[in-house]
C-alpha cells in the first residue's frame, strides 16, 4: 500500500472531551433539517436587533433573496458596543503583532472608541449611508477600525488586497464608484517597508469619484501629498469625539463589496448585506471552531483583504466576542518559526489557515514547529483549496500534536461563510474531504442534467436552497449575477463552479474548479484576466493561460504566448519582462510561473483554445485526445519546447 492510500484510509473520531464540551452536538443536523428557517431564525437571535424581522426569508423572486425581512440592526454595535455594555470592555479584541516585532493590544472598549471616532470622521468627510469607501491597507488595526466605521454609518466598504496593483485598484474604484479611499503610507512585509500610497495616487488620478484619501501613518516613509484631497488619519480621526450613536439599518442594507475573479477579464463585485451575513458568519465561527469567548485565543492567519479575513478575522470573531491575534507580516520573517512563536506567545487555541501555507511549512521541516510550545492549540482549520491528505496529516501531527481536530471548510467569496465542513466534537474526520453541508445548508453533487450523484461519481457542486450569508448580486450587474450562478440548473439552484464527488458515507470531496478560474495559493485568478494582461503587452499577439498543478501553491500559472513579430527575441529576458508586466498589471500573485513562447496555439475547428491539452503539456502528462484540433502537429511542437517544470517560488 502506498503512503498516500494509508493516509486516505484513516479516520479520526472526535476527541471525547471535545464531544462533551463542544458548542454544538450531533442533534444540530436534525434540528436544522426539521425546520431550516426556524433554525436560522434561532441563530439570528444570537445577535442584537433593534427591530425583529417579519419574515425569515423572502424567496419569491429567485435568485434575489431577502433574509430577515423588515429586521433592523447595526453591525458595528453587534461586533463591539454590546460586548462593552455587557461588561466585557476590558477583554482583548486583538493582540496585534507587527512584522518588525512591535505590538498593540486593543480591548473591546478601546475598539469602541476608535470605531466611533472613525465613524465621526467619515461623517465629517461627507460619507453617507450607501456610499462606497475603498480600503487599501496593510494588516494593521486601523484596517478593521475603518471597516467597522463604515458598517456603523451604513457606508459600503470595498477592501482591496494591498498586494493588488494600481490598475486593479483603479478598476475597482471605478466599478464601485468609491467616494473615499482609506490607505496607509505602507506596511511591513519580508523585513522591509512596502509602499501603498503611490498606487493610490496613480489609481485615484485615473478615476472621477474619489473626493478624499485618508492616510494612516505606519512606516513613516515619505509620501506624495495632494493638498485638499489627502488627509492624515491621525488628524481627521484623532480630533473626533469617541461618542457616536449607531443607527440601525435594514437587514438587507449593503455591508460590503468584495471583488473576485470570475471567468472573464472583469472581476465581479460580490455584494454582501447586513443581517443574514452577520448571522451566518457569527454562527459558523462559533460552531465550526467551537469558539469559547472567555478562554479561547483565536487566529485566522490570512489577510483582511480576502473574504476569509472579512468573515473570520473581523465579523465572525467580533460578533462572538472572541479574543483574536492579528499578524502583519509573512511567516518567514525574521525566521521560519514566526507563526509558532506567535502561538506560543499568545497561547493561541484555534488556528485557521490555508493548505498552501501548510505545504510550505512541510517543506521547511517539522523541526521548525517542534522548537515551540504549541500545546495551547485545540482546534485547527483549513480553507481556500482542497487539503491533500498528506498535508492534513502533517498539520494534525506536527502542529496539532495529534489531538486537534481539523476543520476543512469549503466556502467562497460568494457564499460569505462556511458551507461544507466537519464540526469539532461531532464529526469523525476524513482527511482530504470537507465532509458535510453545515447545518441549515443544502448541497448536492449533480451531473450535467442536474441529477443527484452519490457513490463516488464525479459531478458538479450545487447549493439547492438559499442561505443567509449568500451574495445578493454582482454590484451593478443583476444579469451577470443570474447568468453566472443561477442559470445552469434554473433560477433556484446555485452552481458553485467546483467539481465534487460524494462517497458512500455521504462525505463530499471537492475536486477544484471546473471553469477557467485558477486557484493559486488559495487565491482565485481568472485565466482570461492573465491572458488579457499578456495580450495588452506590445510584444504579444495571442496568449493562453492554464493552471497547472503545483506541489506547494495548489496550482501555478503557465502561459503560452505567440509573439507579434516572428524573429523577435523570445529569450529569457522577454519572458521575465512579460512576467513582470502581469505582476504590475494585476498584482504579484498573478505572475505566471512559466511563460512559453510558441508559434501556434492548439485550437478546435470552431476556434476555441484547447486549454485541456495545454494543461497536459504544463503538467508533463501524456496528451489527451487531439482529434478535434485543426492541426494536431501544433501539440508536438509545443510539447517539444516545454522545459521541465520550474519552481513557482521567486
Ligand atoms: O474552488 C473552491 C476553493 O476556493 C474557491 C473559492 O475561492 P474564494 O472565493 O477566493 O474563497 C476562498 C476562501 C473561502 C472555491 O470555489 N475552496 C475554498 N475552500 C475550499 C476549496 N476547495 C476545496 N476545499 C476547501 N476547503
Amino acid at each position: 500500500m502506498s503512503e498516500s492510500t494509508e493516509v486516505e484510509g484513516r479516520r479520526f473520531p472526535a476527541p471525547e472531551q471535545l464531544t462533551a464540551e463542544a458548542n454544538v452536538g450531533p442533534d444540530v443536523y436534525q434540528e436544522a433539517s426539521a425546520d431550516r428557517l426556524a433554525f436560522w431564525a434561532q441563530q439570528a437571535r444570537r445577535l442584537t436587533w433593534t427591530q425583529e424581522w417579519d419574515e425569515v426569508l423572502d424567496w419569491s423572486n429567485p435568485p434575489f433573496a431577502k433574509w430577515f425581512v423588515g429586521g433592523k440592526l447595526n453591525v458595528a454595535y453587534n461586533c463591539v458596543d454590546r460586548h462593552v455594555e455587557d461588561g466585557h470592555g476590558d477583554q482583548v479584541a486583538y493582540h496585534w503583532e507587527g512584522e518588525p516585532g512591535d505590538t498593540r493590544t486593543i480591548t473591546y472598549a478601546q475598539l469602541k472608541d476608535e470605531v466611533s471616532k472613525a465613524a465621526n470622521a467619515l461623517t465629517e468627510l461627507g460619507v453617507d449611508a450607501g456610499d462606497r469607501v475603498a480600503i487599501y491597507m496593510p494588516m494593521i488595526p486601523e484596517t478593521i477600525i475603518a471597516m467597522l466605521a463604515c458598517a456603523r454609518i451604513g457606508a459600503v466598504h470595498m477592501v482591496v488586497f494591498g498586494g493588488f496593483s494600481a490598475d486593479a485598484l483603479a478598476s475597482r474604484l471605478d466599478d464601485s464608484g468609491a467616494v473615499l479611499v482609506i490607505t496607509s503610507d505602507g506596511g511591513y512585509r519580508r523585513g522591509a517597508p512596502s509602499a501603498l500610497k503611490p498606487a493610490v495616487d496613480d489609481a485615484v488620478g485615473r478615476t472621477g469619484s474619489v473626493r478624499n484619501v485618508v492616510v494612516v501613518k505606519r512606516t513613516g516613509q515619505d509620501v506624495e501629498w495632494t493638498e485638499g484631497r489627502d488627509l492624515w488619519w491621525d488628524d481627521v480621526v484623532g480630533r473626533q469625539s469617541a461618542e457616536h450613536q449607531p443607527e440601525s439599518f435594514d437587514a438587507e442594507h449593503p455591508l460590503y463589496i468584495m471583488y473576485t475573479s470570475g471567468t472573464t477579464a472583469k472581476p465581479k463585485g460580490i455584494l454582501h448585506t447586513t443581517g443574514g451575513y452577520l448571522t451566518q458568519v457569527a454562527y459558523t465561527h462559533w460552531a465550526t471552531f467551537d469558539l469559547k469567548p472567555d478562554t479561547d485565543v483565536y487566529w485566522t492567519a490570512a489577510d483582511v483583504g480576502w473574504v476569509t479575513g472579512h468573515s473570520y478575522i473581523v465579523y465572525g470573531p467580533l460578533a462572538n466576542r472572541a479574543t483574536s491575534v492579528m499578524y502583519e507580516g509573512t511567516p518567514e520573517t525574521p525566521h521560519r518559526g514566526r507563526w509558532w512563536e506567535i502561538i506560543e506567545k499568545y497561547r493561541v487555541t484555534i488556528l485557521y489557515t490555508a493548505p498552501t501555507v501548510i505545504r510550505t511549512f512541510m517543506k521547511w521541516g517539522e523541526d521548525v514547529p517542534a522548537g515551540f510550545d504549541l500545546t495551547s492549540l485545540r482546534v485547527l482549520g483549513s480553507v481556500g483549496e482542497p487539503i491533500n491528505p498528506e498535508a492534513w496529516l502533517w498539520y494534525h501531527e506536527h502542529i496539532g500534536g495529534g489531538r486537534c481536530p481539523i476543520m476543512d471548510t469549503w466556502w467562497q467569496t460568494e457564499t460569505g461563510a462556511h458551507m461544507i465542513t466537519p464540526l469539532p466534537g461531532v464529526t469523525t474526520l476524513v482527511p482530504g474531504s470537507a465532509q458535510h453541508p453545515f447545518p441549515g445548508i443544502s448541497a448536492k453533487v449533480v451531473d450535467d442534467e442536474g441529477n443527484e450523484l452519490t457513490n463516488d461519481s464525479t459531478g458538479l457542486l450545487v447549493l439547492t436552497e438559499p442561505w443567509p450569508s449568500m451574495l445578493r448580486t454582482i454590484w451593478g450587474d443583476d444579469d451577470r449575477y443570474v447568468d453566472t450562478y443561477w442559470s445552469r440548473f434554473g433560477k433556484e439552484v446555485y452552481f458553485a463552479g467546483d467539481g465534487a464527488k460524494k462517497d458512500a458515507d455521504g462525505n463530499i470531496w471537492l475536486l477544484g474548479r471546473v471553469d477557467d478560474v485558477m486557484n493559486v495559493s488559495g487565491h482565485r485568478i481568472s485565466t482570461t484576466e492573465v491572458e488579457s494582461s499578456l495580450v495588452a503587452h506590445p510584444s504579444v499577439a495571442e496568449a493562453a493561460v492554464v493552471g497547472a498543478s503545483d506541489p506547494t501553491t495548489g496550482q501555478g500559472i503557465v502561459a503560452f504566448v505567440i509573439l507579434r513579430e516572428s524573429g523577435q527575441d523570445s529569450g529569457d529576458e522577454l519572458v521575465q519582462t512579460l512576467r513582470q508586466h502581469v505582476a504590475k498589471d494585476i498584482g504579484p500573485i498573478a505572475k505566471p510561473r512559466q511563460i512559453m513562447v510558441v508559434q501556434e496555439l492548439p485550437k478546435t475547428r470552431s476556434g476555441k483554445i484547447m486549454r485541456r491539452l495545454l494543461r497536459d503539456v504544463a503538467e508533463n502528462r501524456e496528451l489527451g485526445d487531439v482529434t478535434t484540433l485543426t492541426d494536431s502537429s501544433v501539440m508536438e511542437l509545443i510539447s517539444s519546447k516545454l522545459p521541465a517544470a520550474s519552481s513557482s517560488e521567486d
